[in-house]
């Protein structure tokens, strides 16, 4: 019988020290693109894909994004007795139906491969997705979101996926990059797999971005392996020891990414989007026009 991805986790425990002070009492992946957070993008992608499972594995600002999932009554009462109808429906809606939260807590942060292997005993003996949700990427129009995408080759090869990207030779430390051998149309077999090499040690140019489709085997192996970089348990070894036993899939997706982990990537997204948003996106537009000299002082304007 085929399998199907049903559950997504959600590493939520880092300590974002890139972030901060505004990631002292709230994680990275709260911190609004507009007027959603990082999170629920990530969550909306998965949902899109089919998911019905949302693992996030917390740690010590346990609270924001469990209460942001969470029902809120008191908020829901005040929206309703204000008649704020259109606000009430999307605090309502932030986890549609049918679809089922569970937090894990991550007691000690020892890495990325230590945050997926605490979500084990949710997952169990299936496959299952893991987004790193300060990588927000843009739906594609006709593909869909890179999760929908991800999913739908799961299904017709069912071994692991991984969501890569070229990213500039001079940037392979910040990833894991891979091996590629070729093996369908943007999809290659991964060969190998490294942690953050430097430019001149790295296989390639295609690098992973926060987006996998794993089997289960996978606990098995983070379980026992040492730790890596940084004195982690890297999940980059686990997929690397996964290889020897397994055929492991890169998939270039379809879709912008932004690195919204970084304080740039973070401010272009915010723009891009905002420049796009439904409500405020032509007023934003036309004041990023008409201010370019106080965004660039070196911009000319007509004005000058
Ligand atoms: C993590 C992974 C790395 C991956 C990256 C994607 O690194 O360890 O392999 O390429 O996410 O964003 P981090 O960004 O947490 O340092």
């Amino acid at each position: 019988m085929k399998r199907q991805v049903r559950k997504a986790v959600f590493p939520v425990a880092g300590l974002g020290t890139r972030f901060l002070p505004a990631t002292k009492a709230s994680p990275k992946e709260m911190l609004p693109i507009v007027d959603k957070p990082l999170i629920q993008y990530g969550v909306e992608e998965a949902v899109a894909a089919g998911v019905d499972t949302l693992v996030f594995i917390i740690g010590r600002t346990k609270n924001a994004i469990a209460d942001h999932f969470d029902k809120a009554y008191e908020l829901e009462v005040e929206l309703e007795t204000r008649g704020k109808t259109d606000l009430l429906q999307i605090v309502r809606n932030i986890v549609p139906s049918g679809v089922e939260c569970v937090y894990v807590r991550q007691a000690e942060a020892l890495g990325l491969g230590h945050a997926v292997l605490c979500a084990r005993p949710v997952v169990g003996d299936e496959p299952f997705a893991v987004i790193l949700a300060d990588d927000l990427i843009e739906e594609d129009t006709r593909e869909g979101g890179a999760l929908s995408q991800m999913a739908r080759h799961f299904n017709k090869y069912q071994c692991s996926i991984l969501g890569v990207e070229r990213v500039p030779k001079e940037e392979t430390q910040k990833y894991g990059i891979v091996h590629p051998l070729p093996f369908a149309n943007r999809i290659s077999n991964v060969d190998s797999i490294v942690e953050k090499p430097k430019p001149e040690n790295a296989p390639s140019n295609l690098a992973v971005v926060g987006r996998y489709i794993l089997t289960p085997r996978i606990f098995d192996l983070l379980a026992t392996i040492p730790r890596g970089a940084g004195n982690e348990i890297q999940l980059t070894d686990g997929i690397a020891a996964l290889l020897g036993e397994e055929q492991v899939l890169a998939y270039e997706f379809s879709g912008r990414r932004h690195d919204c982990g970084s304080k740039l990537g973070y401010l272009v997204a915010t723009v891009e989007y905002g420049a796009r948003h439904p409500e405020l996106g032509e007023r934003f537009q036309a004041y990023l026009r008409a201010n370019a000299h106080r965004l660039d002082p070196s911009a000319s304007t007509t004005e000058d």
